[in-house]
């Protein structure tokens, strides 16, 4: 037996009816999208369709065209920040992005002058909606913040949609760790780029992803290319979301993506909340009796997603994440989990920490088998 615990690096197991769709669709259909108009072609189009849709619908995306299908969340990031940025913008973050935000905003600092507020996250706690208040100023582009971070599963503060909305900025939301395991509705986040990625709690397969761009929100293209219709223009089509998906899509994928979203919302989003929530609860209660174990970021289920970083007395992260895996069969992360900024906060950048990442198929019964082997590591450590 085998107990998996880096969900927050992408879920597993998948349900079976994503891996049955994917298996459907390359053996039964395998025809590409948006190019034949005979009947198969015509069924991978309604396909492709529905798989939008049902993004819609978990997202409360009235009009799913403008969700644009990406190979993950890194390539919806790249392509809001460097479709929007421009010359000398001014962008605020917060020290606790993962790579996926951080690494294009440095790349656009040195080419495009992007001036950068980072606000400060003490401790791996969210932001301060004042200080992101008082950090917009009228040359402010884009506020882009993730939605839970990575790292301690921190969630951001539900005012910031509304701060930025009365200030005109657009916000864009990491929903890297947050989509498909916590109620997101673009609306009432006043959300006007949401990145996702469909291989972690969405529950789809690896090399899919989207971006919704709210009306009124233009970008630049990352990439030009066919989509099939209007062959004939030079450049590529206005509309969405031909605009920005040039080249064949990921067929397979958005099959087991559409299949894994039906799953979420037949499931319900709201038990697959409760359930990892009350997992958190569990782990936040039991993790301080393991011996000099450090646990980072909110005390509370309420404030987190089921992401949960800690260190182990001064036992090498690495170090605990072999054990567990070779004398215990437990899989979880050591590092800095791509988000080395997060570690500043919480004072362990010089080494990271484990972090384990919860999901809907995990049991209170896999965290108690944790716990007791993290109480065993520890009591070794000490003799
Ligand atoms: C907050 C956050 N942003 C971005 C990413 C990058 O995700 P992907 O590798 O699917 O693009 C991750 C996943 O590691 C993440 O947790």
């Amino acid at each position: 037996m085998s107990i998996y615990f880096d969900n927050a690096a992408t879920s597993f197991p998948k349900p079976e009816e994503v891996c049955e769709a994917m298996l459907q669709y390359q053996r039964e259909l395998g025809v590409s999208s948006g190019r034949g108009a005979y009947k198969k072609a015509l069924e991978v189009d309604g396909m492709v369709f529905k798989t939008r849709s049902l993004l819609g619908r978990l997202f409360n995306i009235k009009d799913a065209t403008r969700i644009i299908f990406t190979s993950n969340v890194t390539e919806s990031l790249n392509l809001a920040l460097k479709g929007l940025i421009e010359s000398g913008d001014h962008v605020i973050t917060t020290h606790m992005e993962h790579n996926a935000v951080w690494r294009p905003l440095k790349v656009l600092e040195e080419e495009r002058g992007l001036k950068l507020t980072v606000l400060s996250c003490p401790e791996g706690e969210k932001f301060n909606p004042g200080d992101l208040e008082k950090a917009i100023s009228p040359e402010t582009r884009l506020v882009v913040v993730n939605h839970a971070s990575n790292v301690t599963g921190t969630l951001m503060p539900k005012e910031a949609g509304g701060i930025c909305r009365e200030k005109g900025v657009p916000l864009l939301v990491d929903a890297a760790q947050t989509a498909g395991v916590y109620p997101i509705d673009v609306e009432e986040l006043k959300v006007d780029l949401l990145a996702f990625t469909g291989h972690k709690g969405l529950l789809g397969p690896t090399g899919t992803g989207g971006l919704y761009i709210a009306p009124g929100i233009d970008l630049k293209p990352l990439k030009e290319g066919g989509t099939g219709g209007e062959s004939i223009l030079e450049r590529q089509p206005d509309h969405l979301p031909d605009k920005y998906e040039a080249g064949t899509p990921n067929l397979v994928g958005l099959a087991g993506l559409g299949a894994a979203v039906r799953y979420i919302l037949d499931r319900g989003l709201e038990n697959i909340r409760r359930h990892e929530r009350e997992l958190t609860q569990r782990a936040l209660e039991t993790f301080p009796q393991v011996p000099a174990l450090t646990l980072y970021g909110p005390s509370s289920a309420e404030e987190r997603v089921a992401v949960l970083s800690f260190n182990l007395g001064g036992l090498p992260p690495e170090e605990v994440s072999y054990v567990l895996d070779e004398a215990y069969h437990i899989m979880v992360r050591a590092g800095l989990h791509c988000a080395p900024k997060a570690h500043r906060c919480l004072g362990t950048v010089d080494r990271g920490t484990v972090r384990i990442g919860l999901g809907i198929f995990n049991t209170e019964e896999e965290l108690e088998y944790l716990t007791k082997a993290l109480k065993e590591i520890a009591v070794q450590a000490k003799s």
